[in-house]
C-alpha cells in the first residue's frame, strides 16, 4: 500500500493556490442527470472520489469527458437508474444520485450505504422527504428502491441539518409539480452553489443560505457552464499547517467568507492573519507558539466537522488545555489514537477530547483511517522530530488535490512511497 513519508521541523513558507471543492463539485456533476441538454462543470478538482462519481454517472448512461480541470457532461442518453453497491461502497456521495434519478425518470435503485468510520450515517431523511413528496420507498437485498408515485410539492422540515439530504431533496423538488417549502436546511456553501447552479439550468429556487429553502416545481431543466467555489476544508488544512510549522503561507484563490470559524479560533489562539475578500487571499504569519483555543464542531456557519481532526493536531502543540467537542459524528476520533502514538497529551471524555498541550510530538508509523483525519496526522507529520510514516493514504487522495506536491512546493519534506 502507498505510503507518505514525512520529516517534521520544516517551517512552510510561500504561496499556494487552493483548489475546486471536492464536495461542492460532486452534486454539482450529479445534476447533470437532470437535463438531456450539455453541463459543463470548471475547476474539478482531480480526486479519487471525481473519478468515482464519473464511473457512476457513465454506469447510468451520462456522457463525461474530461479536459483537466473541466468536466462535460450530457445526460441526454440516460439508460439506467441503478446506482451499483461497488460505487456506493467506496463512495458514500453516490446517493446523489437518488433525487436526481427520481426527478428525470421516476425511479432509483440505490445500494444502500452501510457505516463508514465516521459513525452509523443513515440517510433516513432523504428517504422521508421523497416519501412525504409521494414517492414509495423500499428496501431490498441490500438497495433502496425508490419509484415515484402522484408527486406534489409540500411543506417538509427536516428534523435535522443534513448537507446531502437537503441537495437530495433540492434536486427532486426542481422537477416535481408544486411548491416545496424546505425548512431547517442546510446552509453550507456547497449547497448554496447547488441551488446557483439548478437556477442556471432553469429552475425556480427562492432562499439559498438560509433555514427555509422555496421551490417552485418546473417542468424541465436546460444545458449550463458553472465554475466550483473552493475547497474551504483543502484552505483550512494548510492555513493549519502554516500555524503548526510557525510558517508563513499565502493562500491564493480561496473564499475568505466561508473560512470565517476557524479564521476566529486561529485569532484568538495567536496567529496572524490577514484576509482580502476581492483579491481571494489569506497570509498566514505563526511566528509564535500558539494558545490552547478550544472549539465545538456545528453545521455551516459553525466550526466544521471537516476540520476537526487538523485542528486537534494543531492544539496537541499549544499552550494550556484545549477542549475538542465533537457534534456531527458520533465516531469522529479515530485520530486520536494515532496522534497519541505520536506523543499526542488526548483524553476521550464521551463526544469531547481533552488536549493537554506537548512540547513536541515525534515521528511514527501511524495509519490514515479517513480523509480528514489523514489529513490531521500529515499536519501533526509537519512539526513532529524524526519521520512519520502515514499508511492508507488512498483516504487521503479521496479529498485533497496532490496534497504532497503542493505542500513540498511550500518547502515540507513529504514522499510518496509506492509499495
Ligand atoms: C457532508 O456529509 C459531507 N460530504 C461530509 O464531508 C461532511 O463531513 C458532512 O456533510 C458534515 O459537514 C459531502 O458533502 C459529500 P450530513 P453528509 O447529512 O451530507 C445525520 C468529507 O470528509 N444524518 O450533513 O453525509 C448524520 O449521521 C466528508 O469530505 C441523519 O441522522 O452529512 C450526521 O450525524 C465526510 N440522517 C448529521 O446528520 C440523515 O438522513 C450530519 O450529516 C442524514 C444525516
Amino acid at each position: 500500500m502507498d505510503k507518505y513519508l514525512i520529516n517534521g521541523g520544516k517551517v512552510l513558507s510561500g504561496e499556494i493556490e487552493i483548489s475546486g471543492s471536492k464536495n461542492a463539485s460532486l452534486p454539482l456533476l450529479f445534476a447533470s442527470i437532470l437535463s438531456d441538454e450539455k453541463i459543463t462543470i470548471n475547476n474539478v478538482p482531480d480526486l479519487k472520489d471525481i473519478q468515482t462519481c464519473c464511473s457512476l454517472l457513465e454506469v447510468l448512461g451520462v456522457s463525461v469527458i474530461r479536459e483537466g480541470s473541466t468536466i462535460h457532461l450530457c445526460g441526454k442518453e440516460l439508460n439506467s437508474y441503478e446506482a451499483p453497491y461497488e460505487l456506493v461502497s467506496t463512495m458514500r456521495a453516490s446517493v446523489l444520485v437518488m433525487g436526481p434519478l427520481l426527478a428525470r425518470i421516476g425511479k432509483a435503485k440505490v445500494s444502500l450505504p452501510g457505516g463508514c468510520s465516521l459513525g452509523a450515517r443513515p440517510i433516513n431523511l432523504h428517504l422521508d422527504f421523497f416519501r412525504t413528496l409521494g414517492a414509495k420507498v423500499n428496501l431490498i437485498h441490500g438497495y433502496v428502491e425508490i419509484e415515484c408515485g402522484n408527486m406534489n410539492g409540500t411543506d417538509y422540515h427536516f428534523d435535522q441539518k443534513t448537507v446531502t439530504g437537503t441537495m437530495n431533496a433540492l434536486f427532486l423538488a426542481v422537477l416535481t409539480p408544486g411548491t416545496t417549502i424546505m425548512h431547517n436546511c442546510a446552509l453550507e456553501p456547497e449547497v448554496v452553489e447547488l441551488c446557483l447552479l439548478l437556477k442556471s439550468m432553469g429552475a425556480n429556487i427562492r432562499g439559498e443560505g438560509s433555514e427555509t429553502i422555496i421551490v417552485q416545481g418546473v417542468s424541465i431543466l436546460h444545458g449550463t457552464e458553472y465554475r466550483v467555489i473552493p475547497d474551504r476544508i483543502e484552505c483550512g488544512t494548510i492555513m493549519i499547517a502554516a500555524a503548526i510549522t510557525y510558517g508563513k503561507i499565502r493562500l491564493k484563490s480561496c473564499n475568505p467568507k466561508h473560512m470565517t470559524a476557524l479564521m476566529r479560533k486561529l485569532i484568538t489562539a495567536g496567529v496572524d492573519i490577514e484576509y482580502d475578500h476581492e483579491g481571494r487571499t489569506i497570509s498566514i504569519d505563526a511566528k509564535n507558539k500558539y494558545n490552547g483555543t478550544s472549539i465545538s464542531t456545528q453545521p455551516y456557519p459553525g466550526f466544521p466537522t471537516d476540520l476537526q481532526a487538523q485542528y486537534m493536531a494543531l492544539m496537541s502543540l499549544a499552550n494550556g488545555t484545549t477542549i475538542i467537542t465533537e457534534n456531527i459524528f458520533e465516531n469522529r476520533f479515530m485520530h486520536v489514537s494515532e496522534l497519541k502514538r505520536m506523543g499526542a497529551n488526548l483524553i476521550i471524555q464521551g463526544n469531547t477530547v481533552v488536549v493537554t498541550g506537548v512540547e513536541y510530538l515525534s515521528g511514527a508509523k501511524v495509519m490514515a483511517t479517513d480523509i480528514r483525519a489523514g489529513a490531521g496526522l500529515i499536519l501533526a507529520a509537519l512539526r513532529a522530530k524524526g519521520e512519520t510514516e502515514i499508511s492508507r493514504i488512498y483516504h487521503v487522495e479521496r479529498g485533497y488535490e496532490h496534497i504532497e506536491k503542493k505542500l513540498s512546493s511550500l518547502g515540507a519534506s513529504i514522499r510518496r512511497v509506492i509499495e
